[in-house]
């Protein structure tokens, strides 16, 4: 059992990590909370899995359990189904002293943040994220949102949970499309700050998703410390956590010209980091031989690193609209090398020559 915090002054808060944590929900939740009622939110893959787990440890604990079973996939991160989710806390009685709980992947997490961050100006919030994507990266750090018609995460806060419980044995629930979309961020975190969790990552990628998950508790400690000591020096995102966005300008590109119909996202940013580093290391931005690495462990892993064909032009132009840009001025994550990278601001002229790179 590993226990990571947070540290954010008086908002700080630990991250539990351990197999078999979902049967202890209820007596970290009493614990740090106290005698109050819960609000679980999940959805209808994770219900029949894992709902009531959490229920009777919630129960044996002594707290009083409501909850609210949404359908799953993007779709629901949406003003409607917050809206639903308003109506249910209202329903449940929920007061500020109460909490509410994710049990899901990023989407659920995502919007139950949101739900959390807004319902009487702020409730109690848990998070016990079962994807590997909300394990590593969207249960860590407060950021909750819904999408509009008119984008994703366009309406949101920075809203930090009090508690984290990470129970890697949900993972074996998994399918492997969506085992392969958190492995992206979890590759990510090796090449930006932990070069020791690269190597990790080299020497269990041969034995598969089996040999992986013989470590996985060592993975998700080392991803979640990488990510809470970002989070922890730029928690508004205004510099070091740009970071996490390695070969995510590549990504947002390929999945807004595919319609988020064509790659998951951890595929394509697997895709970027791929292309971003072949470019940076051919400008001698990124020491040699740095490619050729992350391309061995992303091919390992079964990782995608084809362009889908998408006109450059078009990738170009979806660039020059990312949320991340200032102006003309695009921030992109580069290497130096394995475990070390930095922001370089460019334009989007940087990526001339990209698909064929
Ligand atoms: P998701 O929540 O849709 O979960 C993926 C699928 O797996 C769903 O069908 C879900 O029902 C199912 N599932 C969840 N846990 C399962 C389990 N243990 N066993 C079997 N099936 C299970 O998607 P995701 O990939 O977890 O998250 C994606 C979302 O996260 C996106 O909306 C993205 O914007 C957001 N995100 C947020 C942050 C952040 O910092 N807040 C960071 C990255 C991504
Ligand atoms: N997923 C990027 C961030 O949390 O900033």
């Amino acid at each position: 059992m590993e226990k990571i915090i947070v540290p954010l002054g008086t908002r700080s808060y630990p991250i539990h990590i351990g197999a078999g944590l979902l049967d202890s929900l209820g007596v970290y939740v009493r614990e740090a909370l106290g005698d109050i009622t819960v609000a679980v939110v999940t959805d209808d893959n994770v219900a029949p899995l894992y709902l009531g787990r959490a229920v009777r440890s919630l129960q044996s604990a002594g707290l009083t359990v409501k909850s609210i079973t949404l359908p799953h996939g993007e779709t629901t991160k949406c003003l409607n189904r917050l809206s639903d989710l308003y109506n249910f806390l209202c329903h449940a009685r929920i007061t500020r002293r109460d909490a509410v709980i994710a049990l899901g992947g990023g989407v659920i997490g995502d919007l139950t943040g949101l739900a959390a961050a807004t319902f009487l100006r702020g409730v109690h919030f848990v998070q016990l994220p079962t994807t590997l994507l909300a394990q590593v990266d969207s249960s860590v750090g407060g950021k909750v949102a819904v999408d509009l018609p008119q984008g994703k995460n366009l309406v949101g806060a920075f809203y930090q949970p009090d508690l984290v419980l990470i129970d890697p044995d949900t993972l074996n629930t998994l399918t492997d499309e969506f085992w392969r979309d958190g492995l992206g961020e979890v590759v990510k975190y090796g090449c930006i700050n932990d070069a020791a969790l690269f190597a990790l990552l080299e020497e269990c990628a041969p034995g598969g998703r089996e040999a992986l998950m013989t470590r996985i508790e060592t993975i998700l400690q080392h991803c979640v410390q990488a990510k809470a000591d970002v989070v922890a020096q730029d928690e508004r995102d205004t510099g070091l956590r740009m970071t996490l966005n390695f070969g995510h300008t590549i990504a947002h590109a390929v999945e807004t010209c595919q319609h988020y119909e064509g790659l998951r996202h951890g595929e394509a940013v697997s895709l970027g980091m791929h292309i971003i580093t072949r470019l940076t290391e051919a400008r001698g931005i990124t020491a040699p031989g740095t490619a050729d690495r992350l391309d061995a462990l992303l091919t390992a892993l079964n990782m995608p690193m084809q362009l889908p064909a998408i006109p450059e032009a078009d990738l170009l132009a979806a660039m020059g609209m990312d949320k991340k840009s200032a102006g003309k001025t695009l921030r992109v994550i580069v290497l130096q090398e394995i475990g070390r990278c930095h922001i370089h601001p460019t334009d989007v002229s940087f990526f001339n020559g990209m698909t064929s790179a």
